[in-house]
Formats: structure tokens, C-alpha cells, sequence
């Protein structure tokens, strides 16, 4: 399985402040120096945290895989066409949530997603479609010609016990080795953490993961102790 680390939210530590720093394309190349298989950002409409600059240094200076999260909205696509990420991960988005929640409906949505997929593959661009493990939309995901799914995890991250967690996996093995079936490729990815992951990484079918928070707010604790001390050694 491969890993693959949604850099957003150093972007949306840099808007707090709306300042400079930190800056998401320095902790891409420390992600990709650690070993990352790829770098993951969602240019999102109202841009609250990564932003068109991002993406354009992000596009020229990532060397292992460039995911780019979108909405199938004309400007986003027209960006996504200027800039040519290794994939683009279509995702449903909401000005108002937090995060991305729930899949996109593929199957509610079947014209417009194909021709998306039809226009991103004209520039040799690679979809995603980030769905819910539910049977329909992974058909529905083969029907318009998407490359891969990325299915919603968010549900086996969110079980409260252990039997919910094995059902909850049960469904996204079920979709994942159908969607193989089909021919098509599988990622996945939402509230993966260090804890859920044991149990994910058993499903041989899917290929690669998609994380973030987990990681970053790791990074923020881990890092802690070092800030301190190098900021003591320059106070005192
Ligand atoms: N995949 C998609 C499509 C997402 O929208 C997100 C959240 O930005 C992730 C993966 C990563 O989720 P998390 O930050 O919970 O690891």
C-alpha cells in the first residue's frame, strides 16, 4: 500500500495568521524527503487553504506524485487543466463542512462526471472519483470511465467498537474488489489514522492511502518539544 500526505492544513495553519508560513511546499518536499509516495492538496472554491500559488510551486516541485482534490466546477477544472497534476481526485464540496463529507454521487451525476473525466482525460490527466463503498456508485464510476475510485473511509474511521470497525471494513473490501473487478483502481482515504490503519492496510486491492490530519496534527506534537528548545536556546 502506498501512502500518499494530504498537505492541506499547513495551508490552513498559514491563512490563520494569513502570513507566509508555514508554507505547504516545504512541508511537501519534507513529506517526500521522509518517504511519501505523494503529495495530495485540495484547491478548494474559496481557496481557505491551499491557493492557486500553492498548486502552480506545488506542480513544479513535486517529484513523486501530484494529487490534486477538486470540485467538477468550470474554474477548478480550467485550473486543473493548466496544471497538469499526475491525478485529479473529483470530490463533492460544500462551502459550509469543515471537510469533505460523503462521496460523491456518481450515479445522481453520471452526464456531467463524464464529460469531466472525458475533458481531464484529453490533457492526460488521470481521474479519481472519491465515492462512497456502496455498489452503484462504483458501477457508476466504471460507466463514466474513471481511472480510479477513491473510496470514503470515513465511516470505518469513525466506528465506535470493534465489530462496528470489521463491518464498516467489510463494505469497503466488498466495493474494493468489485471496482477491481471492473478494471478499475483503488485508493482511499478520511480520518486514517495511526490507530485504524493496522486493520486497513489488509485490503490487498486497494492500492494507495490518502492522509492527513493524522499525520499533520502528529507532526504538531512530535515537533513541539525541538520548538521549544531551539526557541529557549535564542530567549535565554
Ligand atoms: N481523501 C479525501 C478525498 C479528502 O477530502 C481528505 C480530507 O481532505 C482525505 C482523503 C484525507 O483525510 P484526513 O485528513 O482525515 O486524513
Amino acid at each position: 500500500m502506498r501512502l500518499c500526505i494530504n498537505i492541506d492544513h499547513i495551508a490552513s495553519l498559514r491563512e490563520a495568521r494569513g502570513g507566509i508560513e508555514p508554507d505547504p511546499v516545504t512541508a511537501a518536499h519534507l513529506c517526500e524527503l521522509a518517504g511519501a509516495d505523494g503529495i495530495v492538496c485540495h484547491l478548494r472554491e474559496d481557496r481557505r487553504h491551499i491557493n492557486d500559488r500553492d498548486l502552480r510551486l506545488l506542480r513544479e516541485t513535486v517529484k513523486t506524485k501530484l494529487d490534486m482534490e477538486m470540485a467538477a466546477t468550470d474554474e477548478i477544472i480550467r485550473i486543473a487543466v493548466e496544471t497538469l497534476p499526475d491525478l485529479a481526485t473529483l470530490v463533492p464540496e460544500r462551502r459550509q463542512e469543515l471537510t469533505t463529507e460523503g462521496g460523491l454521487d456518481v450515479a445522481g451525476h453520471r452526464h456531467h462526471l463524464r464529460d469531466v473525466v472525458k475533458e481531464l482525460h484529453r490533457h492526460d490527466i488521470d481521474v479519481s472519483l472519491f465515492i462512497d463503498p456502496v455498489p452503484d456508485q462504483v458501477t457508476a464510476a466504471h460507466d463514466i470511465e474513471a481511472d480510479f475510485i477513491e473510496i470514503h473511509t470515513g465511516e470505518y474511521a469513525n466506528a465506535r467498537t470493534e465489530e462496528e470497525a470489521h463491518t464498516q471494513l467489510a463494505t469497503i473490501r466488498e466495493a474494493a474488489v468489485m471496482a477491481r473487478q471492473l478494471g478499475l483502481r483503488v485508493n482511499a482515504g478520511h480520518g486514517l489514522n495511526y490507530l485504524n490503519i493496522a486493520l486497513f492496510r489488509t485490503i490487498a486491492e486497494i492500492e494507495e492511502v490518502s492522509i492527513g490530519h493524522a499525520i499533520l496534527s502528529r507532526a504538531i506534537l512530535v515537533g513541539l518539544e525541538r520548538a521549544v528548545r531551539d526557541m529557549l536556546a535564542l530567549v535565554r
